[in-house]
């Protein structure tokens, strides 16, 4: 198989404009990636895509169809909203920011991955944060991970261990938005 990037196309996708074929190929790659305790429910991802003020990106390929999504809601949201709820029981030092966008999650199918989709997607979902008018993103991203995001530029506060008892530790990460 050629994996050259341009085989690629990133989507912003609004809740309407997923086919129910979509949501299927969004799940499987959340069910493929992610073990029980750090999976998304079919109701929990969907109200994370229907999230007015949150923007989801999806990467496409010719044969494969969608391999890969980044998703956020308000950081606001994040904070208070059902499918995080218990956010805040993990990391107790979370504050509000209404001016933020809460990176959800990240993922690539693993026969996709090594070909800079990850930064591609993180790239442009910046880009459309800054068109809605966001200041920063904020995420937690597993250590390991995390340096990755502070290539482009993100910012690690603190670590959160067993989240979410996953046993993974995360680091708490914000991004500033330039505003040129
Ligand atoms: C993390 C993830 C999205 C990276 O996707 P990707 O498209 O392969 O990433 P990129 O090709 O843009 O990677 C850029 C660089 O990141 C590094 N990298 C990629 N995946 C990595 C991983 N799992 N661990 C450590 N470094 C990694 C590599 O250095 C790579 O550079 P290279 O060209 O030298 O290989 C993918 O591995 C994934 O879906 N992982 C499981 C889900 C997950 O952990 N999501 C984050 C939740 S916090």
């Amino acid at each position: 198989m050629n994996k050259k990037s341009d085989e690629y196309v990133i989507e912003v996708k609004k809740a309407d404009q997923i086919t129910s074929r979509e949501f299927e190929q969004i799940y499987a790659v959340e069910t493929a990636i992610f073990p029980d305790d750090l999976r998304e429910s079919p109701e929990t991802m969907w109200e994370s895509i229907s999230n007015k003020k949150g923007i989801y990106l999806v990467v496409k390929n010719r044969k494969d169809g969608i391999v890969g999504y980044i998703f956020c809601v308000p950081h606001d949201d994040a904070y208070e909203g059902k499918q995080y709820d218990r956010m805040k029981d993990y990391d107790f030092r979370l504050e509000k920011d209404v001016t933020a966008l809460y990176v959800g999650n990240v993922a690539v199918l693993p026969n996709h991955r090594r070909q800079g989709l990850f930064f591609r997607l993180c790239m442009q979902m910046i880009a459309e944060a800054k068109r809605a008018g966001y200041k920063r993103l904020t995420m937690h991203v597993r250590n390991d991970l995390s340096p990755l995001l502070q290539i482009i530029g993100a910012r690690r506060f603190y670590s959160v261990s067993n989240w979410f008892e996953s046993g993974e530790t995360v680091d708490y990460l914000k991004f500033v938005i330039r505003s040129q």
